[in-house]
């Protein structure tokens, strides 16, 4: 489903519930969202008390109302379904719908996002009131999408979960002694001899089983996404033809995001940068690249940024404005990256309550004179002249894994770094080489396909499962170049350890060398990495947290340690497999390091950047792939940048011939064509 609106999006979370008494104000949004070039609003997200006031009593009349006008004056409507936050007397009435917490206290009724996703009388509610708003408005003209609850995340720990997580564990093992078998619970005495002694792992009881907390983990993704697909046969039953979505927060801890692939039709985020944290936006940038980069990832097709604040946030740290022109540049970035959207958090700032302070478009004041709005309307004005891109979308050739599962088993393992085995910084400083680049990367997990890509990037892939080694053997047979790390192959898929030498499941043979130690290092502790033969540009690259010693056992060493007892030994091999090559590096080292050799595998996998020019620091190129093919070329620093380019360039927008080299002012995007 490559596009499905007719031009790129820009809109907002509107919330006309907190509104319903000030009609002049819910008038005034209406010329105001002419002015600022809004052309559609996610609407009903936490509108469940208006909308079924008492049990069983539905008003969706000024709904409808809001809709029609709204669509009247150019708007159409994203359709929320209510669950992310329940009027009061359900909670009251029944209170098996409130979450219970790892302490296995049942919260009290109030704030948000603290349902629980089993309970049949929470689904029940929550179904008919899908079922009324589709029933209603599914076949409205204004309405475009569903926007599945809101945020999805968390766990409840309530007996209701728990007897669903024991079912949950039933089907997938069969039986008690393959339970058994899989935790390895003769350790320690915990060998389970009835379904009923199954728990979840809470603080105050069992934590140390680690395959019971991986498929706790598990599970609540199951629950959760099952959650969501609920929602969604509940609207679909109405109108299948309706596509829907679910906003995802930044988040890379709870819910395994990928398994969203076959709920929603298109993926959404809600991007909240730290914007003016670090003394220039690269280092935001880039997190933030690889952010959009996961979602786009989950259908690899274009997705929505459902959510980002036009000004501050209220709740990181502190409230740092955005700097004039970081507006446009987080807005342009994303759309970069694939996003059909650009949306804000909210329209209108909320009178009371916990989000009063927050960016919103339009402040307390109500005037569009000021800056945020300013900003906003030009967004909004830039977007209409891309329309011409919208069916494009990165194709990247190169793949980065990053594997939820992998990284929660990876950092329950209670060893080789207790103090930081910090997967996710990997991941991103690996994406931090490519994006330096400017060679785009889609993010796999390992139930990903690899069709189609060249380099395959795979740190720490310490825990393999479904299928993912054998895939990875392919690829590398079919000719493919493949990276691959230290801490990889340990355990298969229930955390138990490969038996006979790793990397395990085929993968030693495919580097053409076993893993016999690692060596976790203390913060501060170093070693070097020398590598043979002028292989990469510098003499030496800072080591550090892991180095794992290797024995090679066909693959060729490109690089050695420096110093200690295993001064001299093997830090960087390849090992030609088949028609592809797979390197191995053997520890963890500095940023330099992992630049200097993504880009030389880059050019040994024949990968074209998005430019062909010379990325000053802090400027980045992103290409939507398609007809037109347009190279986004980003400055996230606050200086004006020259951006030498080795052919001509036409500038997508004015039309001018670019030659020679692109001027960038502080924060500027421009896209060439
Ligand atoms: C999002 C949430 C919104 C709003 C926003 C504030 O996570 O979906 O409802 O709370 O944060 O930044
Ligand atoms: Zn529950």
């Amino acid at each position: 489903m490559a596009c499905l609106f007719p031009g790129f999006l820009h809109g907002a979370d509107y919330n006309p519930e907190q509104w319903l008494s000030r009609p002049d104000i819910l008038q005034e949004d209406l010329r105001l969202m002419k002015e600022a070039h809004i052309n559609c609003v996610s609407v009903g997200i936490f509108s469940w008390a208006r909308l079924e006031p008492e049990e069983g009593r539905f008003d969706l009349d000024w709904l409808e109302e809001i809709i029609n006008r709204l669509y009247e004056n150019g708007v159409s409507t994203i359709l929320a379904t209510p669950s992310g936050a329940r009027p009061l007397w359900m909670a009251h009435k029944y209170p098996e719908v409130l979450r219970v917490s790892s302490q296995l206290t049942r919260n009290r009724p109030g704030r948000r996002h603290n349902h629980c996703y089993t309970s049949p009388v929470y689904r029940e509610k929550v179904r008919i009131i899908d079922t009324k708003l589709a029933e209603r408005f599914s076949r409205h003209p204004a309405v475009l999408l569903w926007h599945l609850s809101n945020e999805l995340g968390g766990q409840c720990f309530c007996p209701l979960c728990q007897a669903a997580f024991r079912e949950w564990l039933r089907k997938k093992y069969g039986s008690l002694d393959a339970l058994n078998e899989a935790w390895w619970t003769d350790f320690w005495a915990h060998r389970y001899t009835d379904w009923s002694q199954v728990e979840a792992p809470v603080p105050s009881g069992e934590t140390e089983v680690h395959g019971l907390n991986l498929d706790w983990k598990r599970f609540v993704t199951h629950q959760t996404v099952d959650f969501a697909r609920w929602e969604r046969d509940a609207v679909k039953a109405v109108n299948p033809q309706l596509p829907v979505t679910t906003n995802h927060g930044e988040s890379y801890e709870s819910i395994n995001y990928f398994r969203y692939r076959d709920v929603v039709d298109i993926a959404s985020w809600d991007s909240y940068p730290l914007w003016g944290k670090d003394p220039d936006e690269a280092e935001t940038g880039q997190q933030t690249a690889f952010a959009h980069d996961v979602i786009r990832s989950i259908k690899r097709a274009p997705f929505l940024m459902m959510e980002s604040s036009p000004s501050a946030t209220n709740w990181q740290e502190v409230s740092r404005l955005r700097q004039p022109g970081v507006q446009m540049l987080a807005a342009m970035q994303a759309v970069a990256h694939g996003s059909n959207s650009v949306q804000y958090f909210q329209w209108r700032k909320s009178r009371g309550s916990s989000e009063k302070f927050h960016g919103a478009v339009v402040g307390h004041d109500g005037r569009s004179t000021t800056r945020v709005f300013q900003e906003a309307a030009q967004v909004g004005e830039r977007l209409e002249r891309l329309a011409p891109l919208l069916g494009t979308c990165p194709r990247p050739q190169a793949a980065l894994l990053y594997d939820w599962e992998n990284g929660w088993a990876l950092n329950d393992a209670q060893g080789p770094r207790n103090c930081g085995m910090h997967y996710l910084e990997t991941a991103m400083a690996f994406h931090k080489a490519f994006w330096r680049l400017g060679i785009g990367t889609d993010i796999v997990d390992m139930d990903g396909s690899l069709e189609g890509y060249r380099l395959v990037a795979a740190p720490m892939a310490y825990l393999l499962r479904g299928g993912f080694a054998q895939r990875l053997r392919e690829f590398v047979e079919r000719g493919g170049v493949l990276l691959g790390t230290y801490w990889s192959g340990i355990v298969n898929e229930t955390d138990l350890c490969f038996l006979g030498g790793v990397p395990g499941d085929g993968l030693s043979q495919v580097f053409g060398l076993e893993s016999e130690e690692i060596d976790g290092l203390y913060d501060g502790q170093e070693n070097s990495l020398l590598p043979l033969g002028g292989f990469l540009p510098r003499e030496s690259y800072r080591l550090f947290q892991l180095c794992d010693l290797v024995n090679l056992n066909g693959a060729q060493p490109l690089a050695v340690y420096g110093k200690d007892f295993y001064q001299g030994r093997p830090a960087l091999a390849v090992n030609r497999f088949g028609r592809g090559k797979a390197y191995y590096l053997a520890a963890r080292g500095e940023q330099a390091l992992l630049n200097d050799l993504i880009a030389r595998l880059c050019r040994e996998a024949g990968l074209q950047p998005a430019l062909d020019g010379v990325l000053p620091e802090g400027v980045a190129a992103v290409r939507r792939d398609g007809e037109p093919a347009a190279v986004f070329v980003q400055n996230f620093r606050p200086a004006p940048v020259q951006v030498p380019l080795n052919r001509p360039y036409v500038d997508f927008e004015s039309g001018a011939a670019v030659e020679g080299s692109l001027s960038l002012s502080p924060f500027q995007v421009r896209i060439l064509l």
